[in-house]
């Protein structure tokens, strides 16, 4: 079904009905064209109610269907709303749960809206690098006024109905209707049947005491918070429009400036990272409808740097968590911190203290296993050591209740072998979270060999519920981002090696747009914490080839910003990286020795060479089933490594770039006697890709 109309009385009420939000797709659009004529026909009809069925009045477009034949096939929504403007009886929109882009246009469509409390209304469109297509730049403005109808526009964020009823020179709701929305809504209708001329919102003035210079201001702030964005500058355009211009123009100049923005990489770009969001949740032989276990309360194995996040989200999300440590002090320091934490959010008035009194009344303490005999779930902290993960898990084997979760943070070590520490591999999962654990959004769920699908289900589940973008995993050494982020802090170090210094590097990636380069990214996390993983890993893997500069600067004791010297040096208790002219020596000094005469390398060279590493890497993931596909690396990429949003994750970059132009590119790289020829083979993916003329998504 796509909508119903049923009439009750003399009134007509057309039901939008596409689960789950009542999208506005071809069909919808179709059905509901269909009922508005044939209520306009029956003569027993005297006004007409319009709503949605379910958990929504509408999501708007349906966004599956941009880019192709069917979002403009008629009727479009545009018409839709000019057959609503049109109509000779009396259209009442009654709007409840979710009243989103399109779905609030056309409401704006409709002669009068009344509103249920509660509701979400918003013209979220800016967020998927677009203005409002359908009239609401236009239409939004003359009912909310300029500057209200402008923050929503361009914020894209909803606004609950009875706030939008409430501020004085608001008509966006002719009125709120407590208790059964539809009644409320038929009255409405019938009360106002017989009036006429019928109000339409396009014959409303936008007024505001001094137009110029608030949109000039508008125009300075939008312009700087939206630096590598082009849509949140349009949006004020167009809305302003609303103000200059006749309404037909400002519609028509709305519409031009959709079609060109649905064509900029950065669209693009923001609506794969939307639809990639919403498919890493689908896991093909994990079906939507698969059980899940219940976890109503968490146990949490080491108070350290991510125990302590990592309880906070599931404190914030009102989950009972206790949290095992071996001695007392390291529980005192480890909840002290939690509570600094929430107290830093009080400060900035982000949290209320009644609510920091409640998350900190649901964790509890102890130095006992037995302690987390009633726990559904536990997830071990601890060093990153295998010997004590073997014996934290043979603990946990012992005494945690049949049917709980034993989860693993665990960032480098093998998944399979910490789960045949137990005699219940089918219970252990990795859950590995990102620092600082209770503020980044990346959850990578690492699914072990014999991990049951009801334990995967469950924890991604539970990941959506503390608000984590989750993508599932398959184990291997580094999971999906550490094994990516590998190759590029090689290249990053082949670069020195080759002629560049740590500085050149970072600016040259920051400008493509991470938010910070590789070097100074060190310096922030701890050179020392991947010198402890290369001894590991490059003595497990000899022949894999790597700038032996990083292990040089720390044997100088530069561990970064926590040693006041890194890559950069560091003025005490400031953050600002300065090049360090002893690190400059160093690194001359080591490529001497390697016989490499320094070259001038473009800054265009550094960002292929290490964002194209990631690709390679990333090609080669998907190909062993280790992410289920290339979209979701690009969410690892944007949720947890600071990849730019406007380019959509590297493997959405390289279907920009065009593969076959990146295959090119690695084939010149293959042939740098200073860089790994080995690596730089395009994955048989890529190249089978190139091929074949497609792409990664
Ligand atoms: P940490 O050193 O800050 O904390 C570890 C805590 O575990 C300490 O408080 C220690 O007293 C406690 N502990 C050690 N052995 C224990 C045992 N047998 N029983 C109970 N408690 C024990 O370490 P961090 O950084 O929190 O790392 C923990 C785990 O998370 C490691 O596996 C690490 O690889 C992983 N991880 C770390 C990330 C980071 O950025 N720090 C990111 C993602 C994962």
């Amino acid at each position: 079904m796509t909508a119903t109309c049923q009439t009750r009385g003399a009134v007509a009420v057309i039901t939008l009905d596409n689960p789950p939000v009542n999208g506005l797709g071809y069909d919808t659009r179709v059905a509901f064209a269909r009922h508005l004529e044939a209520a306009l026909a029956d003569a027993a009809v005297k006004a007409i109610v319009v709503t949605g069925a379910g958990k929504a009045f509408s999501g708007g477009a349906d966004i599956r269907e941009f880019g192709s034949p069917k979002a403009v096939a008629e009727p479009n929504l545009l018409s839709l709303i000019l057959a609503l403007e049109a109509s000779t009886k009396p259209v009442v929109a009654a709007v409840h749960s979710v009243c989103m882009g399109g779905g609030l246009e056309l409401a704006l469509g409709c002669h009068y809206r009344v509103a249920a409390p509660g509701a979400q209304v918003a013209l979220p469109e800016v967020k998927i690098g677009l203005i409002p297509g359908a009239g609401g730049t236009q239409r939004l403005p003359r009912v909310l006024g300029l500057e209200n109808a402008l923050n929503m526009i361009v914020s894209g964020e909803p606004v609950p109905s009875e706030l939008l009823f409430k501020a004085p020179g608001q008509q966006l709701f002719d009125r709120l209707i407590e208790g059964d929305l539809l009644e409320g809504a038929c009255s409405f209708a019938l009360e106002f049947a017989e009036r006429r001329p019928l109000p339409l919102v396009r014959h409303l003035k936008v007024t505001h005491p001094n137009p110029e210079a608030y949109l000039q201001f508008a125009r300075n702030t939008v312009g700087a918070m939206a630096k590598n964005f082009p849509a949140p500058l349009k949006c004020v355009d167009a809305v302003a429009n609303a103000l200059t211009k006749p309404f037909d123009e400002g519609m028509r100049l709305e519409r031009e400036t959709f079609v060109n923005l649905m064509m900029t990489p950065e669209c693009r770009a923001l609506r794969h990272a939307f639809v990639a969001e919403r498919a890493t949740t689908k896991i093909p032989d994990v079906p939507a409808d698969t059980p899940v276990r219940a976890v109503g309360k968490l146990a949490v194995i080491g108070a350290g740097t991510m125990g302590g996040g990592i309880a906070m989200n599931f404190l914030n999300a009102g989950i009972p968590v206790t949290i095992l440590e071996m001695k007392q002090e390291a529980l005192d320091k480890g909840v002290a911190t939690i509570r600094r934490n929430y107290e830093a959010q009080v400060k900035k008035g982000k949290l209320k203290q009644d609510k920091l009194e409640q998350r900190m009344a649901l964790l509890s303490t102890t130095l006992s296993y037995a302690d987390l005999k009633e726990a559904d779930m536990v997830i071990e902290a601890v060093f990153e050591d295998l010997a004590v993960k073997e014996q934290v898990f043979r603990t946990l084997d012992e005494v945690m209740k049949s049917g709980a979760i034993l989860a693993t943070n665990t960032s480098t070590l093998d998944v399979d072998k910490i789960a045949a520490f137990t005699k219940r591999p089918q219970d252990v999962i990795g859950t590995h979270f990102f620092s600082p654990a209770n503020v980044m959004k990346l959850l990578e769920v690492v699914r072990g060999e014999k991990t049951a699908r009801d334990v995967l289900a469950t924890v991604m589940q539970l990941g959506k519920k503390i608000r984590k973008t989750c993508v599932v995993s398959g184990v291997c050494d580094g999971f999906i981002g550490n094994r990516m982020i590998e190759q590029y802090s090689r290249q990053a170090g082949f670069l020195l090696e080759e002629g560049c210094t740590p500085a050149q590097v970072d600016k040259a990636i920051e400008r493509f747009g991470f938010a910070m380069g590789p070097f100074r990214m060190g310096d922030l996390a701890g050179n020392d914490v991947g010198w402890y993983i290369r001894k590991r890993r490059y003595v497990e893997k000899p022949h894999l080839r790597y700038s032996k500069t990083a292990d040089l600067l720390c044997e100088m004791g530069r561990f970064g910003q926590k040693t006041g010297a890194g890559w950069y040096d560091y003025a005490p208790g400031k953050r600002d990286a300065i090049p360090s002219p002893l690190v400059v020596e160093m690194i001359e000094k080591h490529r001497a020795e390697l016989g490499i005469t320094p070259r001038k390398v473009s800054d265009e060279e550094i960002v292929q060479r290490l964002v194209y590493a990631l690709v390679n890497e990333g090609a080669r993931i998907v190909e062993e089933g280790i992410a289920l596909r290339a979209s979701d690396i690009d969410m690892v990429y944007l949720t947890g490594y600071g990849f730019p949003l406007w380019r959509g994750g590297p493997m959405k970059y390289a279907d920009e770039v065009g593969l076959f132009n990146v295959v090119q590119a690695m084939k010149r790289f293959a042939a740098n006697p200073n860089d790994d020829a080995a690596f730089w083979q395009p994955a048989p993916l890529l190249a089978k890709l190139v091929a074949e003329g497609r792409t990664f998504n």
